[in-house]
């Protein structure tokens, strides 16, 4: 798109304050990971008291990386590439406003909740009905101004990254209030409206689409701006990311039975989420595979730009982890793989290597357009930052792997007389070098983060860089 309306305006300040929320909540999040991987290595770490406990930090650590991290960049990338796309200002800046105070008045009601042991206890959805209430406001809220800015659009199309946004926005709020559907007792207590398995299924097709559609799809929404931006190349094939897009929400919804396999759930519908699993395998890596094709003739970029290397290296990882996806949702992998840290090391080479990676590009390409100048403070800085965040992902997911793999093998082990060759402690002792290597991994990943909130922060205090609410329309 090339034509620019003179009298358009973007809404950038939204944009602005989700952005350094990105960051805010990035240090928080990680440093949660940070002590509750010491605590699995010094488990003295839990200083004997109910709200410094694993159990309670643990949840905190998952909402304020995938929601308060994962949401903010979420919401700061989707206002932009839908105003710049769609050459149209917000559909209605209060409304953003209120998304936005609304987003961190649920993430700060989650650090005082789940400390203090409120919870409903679903995974990824633990927070109490009055929050959850809050969240449908907010999500709501969102959704208005996001497809209303589509539906005041003045370019003619509807950008790809749009559809992945907005398929997003709709899922995660249809799968917030099915799964979330209880009977408050009290004002901090409520019981699910499903009982037995079928609590269980709506849990895992709540939580399995979390990460579809809350921490894929949305991101994939980034990766279809910010590559070719950052490569200056246009996407690789326009046609593969409809079918990507198709392929990818048509099979996601399905593949939730993988969480439950050997469980009480009919076996017909553990074998109908195994094989979507397996067929997700193709639109992922159809996915992948146009992104990484974007930089066709422009690889030699990576020589010298950090952004544009964050955002490949994010790919790579999408690719990984979305084959070994698929490997787990196998039912004989997964009676190996299941409650191993094998599930840890697969949640963070996607949680680490895909969504943070790709998050952090897309803000360091952020940063210095939101504040109108010509670039980050400090690219060398940037490259630091690509390095440590590479090592820590590394070093988190293979120490996982090898415990992973260990546990499962010493866990089923079993001597000739049918009894069990090593005990649990056995292979809690055995695990304690893996604990140890992640928690390093997750230090050298946290001090990634620091770097790039100093390199943030000097980029927005430099003289010429300007804060004003309404930025005058570019191209997209
Ligand atoms: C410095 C970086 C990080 C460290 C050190 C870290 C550490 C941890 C630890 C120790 C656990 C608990 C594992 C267990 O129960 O055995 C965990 C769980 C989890 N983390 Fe992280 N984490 C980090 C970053 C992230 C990020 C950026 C995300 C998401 C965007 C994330 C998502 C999750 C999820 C979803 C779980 C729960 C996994 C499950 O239940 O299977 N983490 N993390
Ligand atoms: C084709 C894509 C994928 C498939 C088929 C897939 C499949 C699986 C399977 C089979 C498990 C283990 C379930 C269990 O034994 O309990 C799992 C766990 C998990 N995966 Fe994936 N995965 C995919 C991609 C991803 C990506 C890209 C991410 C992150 C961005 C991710 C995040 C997670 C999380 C957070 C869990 C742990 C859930 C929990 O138990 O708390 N997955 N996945």
């Amino acid at each position: 798109m090339s034509t620019v309306n003179a009298d358009l305006t973007y809404n950038y300040k939204v944009v602005r304050q989700f952005a350094i929320m990105t960051v805010v909540w990035g240090i928080v999040g990680m440093s949660l990971g940070v002590i509750i991987a010491s605590q699995l290595v010094w488990p003295q770490l839990n200083l004997d008291l109910p709200w410094t406990h694993f159990g309670r930090l643990r949840p905190l650590h998952t909402n304020a990386v995938i929601f308060g991290f994962g949401g903010s960049a979420l919401f700061a990338t989707s206002y932009y590439v839908v105003q710049r796309t769609c050459q149209a200002r917000l559909f209605s800046d209060g409304l953003a406003a209120f998304t936005f105070w609304g987003w961190q008045a649920v993430l700060i009601a989650a650090v005082i909740t789940l400390p203090l042991g409120l919870t409903s206890t679903k995974e990824y959805a633990e927070l109490e009905w009055p929050i959850d209430l809050l969240i449908l406001v907010t999500w709501v809220s969102y959704a208005i101004v996001f497809f209303g800015t589509i539906m005041k659009r003045s370019a003619p199309h509807i950008y790809v990254a749009n559809w992945f946004y907005g398929a997003f926005i709709i899922t995660v709020a249809v799968l917030h209030i099915g799964n979330n559907l209880a009977l408050p007792a009290s004002l901090f207590k409520s019981y699910s409206a499903y009982a037995g398995v079928t609590d269980a299924m709506m849990q895992w097709w709540w939580g399995h689409n979390a990460v579809g559609f809350f921490l894929t799809a949305g991101f994939l929404g980034m990766m279809y701006y910010f590559v070719p931006k950052q490569a200056n190349r246009p996407v690789y094939s326009y046609r593969l990311s409809i079918v990507h897009f198709w392929a990818l929400i048509a099979t996601y919804v399905w593949a939730g039975g993988h969480h439950l396999h050997y469980s009480a759930l009919p076996d017909w519908a553990q074998t109908a989420g195994m094989i979507m699993s397996l067929i997700l395998l193709a639109p992922s890596w159809g996915g992948m595979i146009n992104g990484m094709m974007t930089l066709s003739g422009a690889w030699h970029k990576l020589r010298t730009d950090p952004i544009l290397r964050f955002l490949v290296v994010s790919l790579s990882f999408y690719g990984m982890s979305t084959f070994e996806g698929p490997m787990m949702a196998i039912k004989t992998v997964n009676a190996l793989s299941h409650n191993t840290d094998w599930t840890i090391g697969h949640v963070h080479s996607g949680a680490l290597g895909w969504v943070a990676m790709i998050s952090i590009g897309a803000i360091y390409h952020l940063i210095p357009k939101l504040w109108g100048i010509k670039e980050m403070y400090s690219t060398g800085l940037i490259n630091v930052h690509f390095w440590l965040a590479t090592v820590g992902t590394v070093l988190y997911i293979v120490a996982m792997w090898v415990n992973g793999i260990m546990q499962g093998l010493m866990w089923r082990a079993v001597n000739e007389d049918g009894t069990l060759t090593y005990s649990f402690v056995q292979a809690l002792e055995a695990s304690w070098p893996g604990y140890l290597v992640r928690f390093i991994g997750g230090v050298i990943f946290l001090s990634g983060m620091l770097v790039m909130a100093w390199n943030v922060w000097m980029t927005i205090r430099q003289k010429d860089a300007v804060a004003a609410d309404n930025v005058a329309a570019q191209p997209a």
